[in-house]
């Protein structure tokens, strides 16, 4: 094979980006030839902009036939298993939008549809070929900051104002969506600090609803992530707070790092704290030396970082290239999602993995009572086939 036959599912706003980046030949080996939405809309967005690829409006219809070898899922999060479960049985490559999916029982029916498979499975972790958060992981794994006793990350600066919420009937609902702030905007946020410091045992919760905006999910959420070592988290976020920030500061046994305005500072000891706290205050003077280094590892605007992505997940299928974002991985952000959430609702700490049928039951509850959305509004800030800036990092 020298080319890889890609189908999307879902053209909104992220699918049609991948669509016209592989429609204009920005990704070498790759070649869009159909596209599936079930809104007439995208249709005909498809026939105007993208020449020559078929369109479909069912999904199992594209992925049936043998014009493709690998599909992108771009719909709402809740069809992501659904689809890649259905591609996995066509026996086709698959890389999902991220999140992986709403609950951790379905991501983990889909990593199992995909091992079943052997195929090429990648999630869009774009922000995994960030410099600075590529950096801050080398120099964790280096050691140089010893071991890791807390992270703190205020990540409030995914502002959204109400017009984003009205944009489209799935956003901000239980049923459509599955969640907010948590399960939109910071599957990212969840990734990095995962694939830097490995899986929290436990997490705590305390989340608000619609407390900045008339939607019936989380917009501010402070979480506690503790982890099997005794280190400890603070993830705080929001889409509420105007001017909100990003600050995360990751501590060790022998330095410390702040990652802010794209910058990375460190101060390093010479001399492990687990030793020098055991000094006599005598010795403290003339042993403890502090090094102060930055790092400006560069950025990498969103619209490359997803090509970065497309481009690895095609060349994986191709040469056998190393996934740089495995989708197997997502099933850890999920599980930290539901836990987040499980543990606000049930008011108490929670052990990780999730207990997927208590947190099925409890979100199935919420879906009960979710309203539909009606006289969505058209989001201006956003055009089809092209990144937004709303994605980027904002330092
Ligand atoms: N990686 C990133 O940086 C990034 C950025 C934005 C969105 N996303 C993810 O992409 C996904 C889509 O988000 P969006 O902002 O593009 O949403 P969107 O609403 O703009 O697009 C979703 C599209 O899926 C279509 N769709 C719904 N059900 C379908 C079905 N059964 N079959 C075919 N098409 C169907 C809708 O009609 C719509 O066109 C979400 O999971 C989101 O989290 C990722």
């Amino acid at each position: 094979m020298n080319k890889v036959r890609f189908g999307i599912v879902g053209i909104g706003n992220m699918g049609s980006t991948h669509a016209c980046n592989m429609y204009n030949g920005e990704i070498s080996g790759a070649e869009l030839v159909a596209v599936c939405d079930i809104d007439k809309n995208k249709e005909e967005w498809a026939k105007e902009n993208l020449k020559g690829v078929s369109f479909f409006e069912d999904y199992k219809d594209m992925l049936k036939t043998d014009l493709i070898d690998a599909v992108i899922i771009a719909t709402p999060h809740y069809l992501h298993p659904t689809i890649a479960c259905y591609a996995f049985e066509q026996g086709l490559n698959v890389l999902t939008e991220k999140p992986a999916g709403v609950r951790a029982k379905y991501v983990e029916k889909m990593n199992e549809a995909a091992k079943k498979s052997g195929k090429v499975f990648g999630i869009m972790y774009n922000q995994r070929v960030n410099p600075v958060f590529q950096k801050a992981r080398e120099i964790i794994q280096s050691g140089e900051i010893g071991d890791v006793i807390r992270f703190v990350w205020i990540i409030t600066n995914w502002y959204r104002r109400q017009t984003y919420y009205e944009s489209s009937n799935w956003r901000a609902t239980w049923k459509g969506e599955g969640g907010g702030v948590l399960i939109n905007q910071c599957p990212h946020n969840i990734d990095i600090i995962q694939w830097m410091l490995g899986m929290p045992k436990r997490v705590w919760g305390h989340c608000l609803y619609g407390q900045f905006h008339n939607i019936e999910v989380e917009d501010d959420v402070s979480a506690l992530f503790e982890f099997e070592n005794g280190a400890t988290g603070v993830f705080i976020t929001s889409t509420g707070e105007n001017p909100g920030g990003n600050h995360l500061e990751i501590s060790g046994t022998k330095g410390k790092m702040i990652l802010e305005n794209g910058r990375i500072n460190m101060i390093k000891f010479n001399i492990p704290e687990t030793e020098y706290v055991y000094y006599s205050n005598e010795e403290y003077d003339e042993k403890v030396k502090h090094k102060f280094e930055k790092y400006e590892p560069g950025e990498c605007e969103t619209g490359l970082a997803h090509k970065k992505i497309l481009q690895n997940f095609t060349n994986s299928i191709l040469t056998g290239e190393e996934l740089i974002a495995p989708g197997y991985d997502g099933i850890k952000g999920v599980n930290i999602i539901n836990g987040i959430h499980l543990s606000d609702w049930k008011n108490e700490r929670v052990e990780l993995p999730v207990d997927g049928d208590v947190f099925e039951k409890m979100l199935d509850e919420r879906i009960s009572q979710s309203k539909e959305k009606k006289n969505s509004i058209k989001d201006t800030s956003i055009n089809l086939g092209q990144a937004s800036n709303r994605w980027e990092v904002k330092w």
